[in-house]
């Protein structure tokens, strides 16, 4: 946390925290040496005809933006170049390629459970898509080409009325980069940004969720519906007769009012939540179990030859003494938490680690549920 990262431009953690994250941008020229990308332009529209993946693609032609979603075909790509300026940006690829998950660790001095996936954009020269402000924090480092990128701290977020995309309507822009091959950038929520690609250029965005809190305090009362129990049915011995029979009475909504009082909840119940929803998976995806999966015995083995990893999709978060992975939760004992925290870590053990009958029998179960696979990083 103290030492002085070449990815930062040379800030410590703790200093980017304190002085950057969430509060402004951060440009660092060369933050990853020698990095020219992971994938070609059509290796990620092959990802983008995938049916278990997002993407969309933009296009902006004769002054006109449009926005499509998934799902697409090879043919969809065809002959766009022609027809004026267009991106495809595809979601999640961090659970497709193992390159993406690496690129994604490289960012775990933020908390996983604030992680919410790698975007992989590409856009031929002048490709973008337009001015904007995100709610989320984002890294953006550039592989193949270069892109112009523009930023305003501008308080003004009126978007173009209409729109297919969210467009600021009068984005002024108060700085400017080209950048290039391992630059990166770094933009809190609701910094004002426009990239426009200045020849064939892909960006790899290492984005970060902020969830509403409307969103948390609906998802917690669906949580809680499941753990609450209240004995009893409403009862009236005392009734007294009512001058109108379609009034609610004071005596009914007192006793009512005071039973739903009785539903409590701590700080482990937030947490128990929080675990099982931030590690949920999106509604799209799905884990493969092994064709034919090995033998316990044959799978411990596996684990000791050669460890075992997290599959790319897999969400892992830990808390207390629970572990949560790709949205349950399990209650475990406290040398079983260490083991499955430095996996969830860093989404891999080592052959060596040691094994609780615990964490052997729950690594088995989820390497059945194709959760984590035996194998080196
Ligand atoms: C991109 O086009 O790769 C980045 C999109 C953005 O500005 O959020
Ligand atoms: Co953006």
């Amino acid at each position: 946390m103290n030492t002085k990262l070449p990815l930062l431009g040379g800030l410590t953690v703790n200093e980017f925290l304190r002085d950057y994250w969430q509060k402004k941008p951060l440009l660092v020229r060369n933050a990853i040496p020698g990095f020219k990308g992971l994938l070609d332009p059509q290796q990620l529209i092959g990802l983008a005809c995938r049916d278990d993946v997002q993407a969309r693609l933009v296009t902006h032609q004769r002054k006109k933006w449009a926005l499509r979603n998934e799902p697409f075909m090879p043919e969809d790509f065809e002959g766009l170049s022609r027809k004026g300026k267009w991106s495809v940006l595809v979601q999640g690829v961090n659970h497709f390629l193992p390159k993406g998950a690496e690129l994604a660790q490289m960012f775990s001095f933020i908390p996983h459970a604030r992680l919410d996936d790698l975007m992989v954009s590409y856009a031929p020269p002048g490709g973008g898509v337009g001015p904007h402000f995100d709610v989320y924090d984002v890294f953006l480092v550039q592989g193949l080409g270069h892109r112009r990128w523009q930023i305003s701290t501008q308080e003004d977020q009126t978007l173009v009325e209409g729109a297919p995309l969210r467009l600021l309507k009068d984005f002024k822009m108060e700085q400017e980069w080209i950048v290039e091959a391992g630059d990166l950038l770094y933009l809190p929520p609701h910094c004002a940004h426009n990239g426009i690609a200045e020849d064939d250029c892909m960006t790899y965005s290492i984005g970060f969720r902020t969830p509403w809190y409307q969103e948390l305090a609906e998802q917690f009362l669906v949580y809680l519906q499941d753990r609450i129990e209240i004995k009893g049915t409403y009862a009236d011995p005392d009734l007294k007769a009512q001058k109108h029979s379609s009034e609610i009475g004071p005596d009914m909504l007192q006793q009512v009012a005071r039973t739903i009082r009785k539903v409590k909840w701590d700080d482990e119940d937030v947490a128990n939540f929080l675990g099982s929803y931030l590690s949920e998976p999106k509604p799209h995806i799905y884990f493969d179990s092994p064709a034919k999966p090995l033998t316990e015995a044959r799978f411990a083995q596996a684990v000791q030859k050669s460890g075992v990893k997290l599959d790319l999709k897999t969400l892992m978060l830990c808390h207390g003494s629970s572990i949560f992975i790709n949205g349950d939760a399990h209650q475990v004992g406290q040398g079983c938490y260490r083991t499955l925290r430095e996996l969830a870590d860093s989404r891999s053990l080592t052959a060596s680690s040691k094994l609780t009958r615990e964490a052997a029998d729950l690594l088995y179960q989820w390497y059945l549920d194709g959760y984590v696979t035996p194998g080196a990083k």
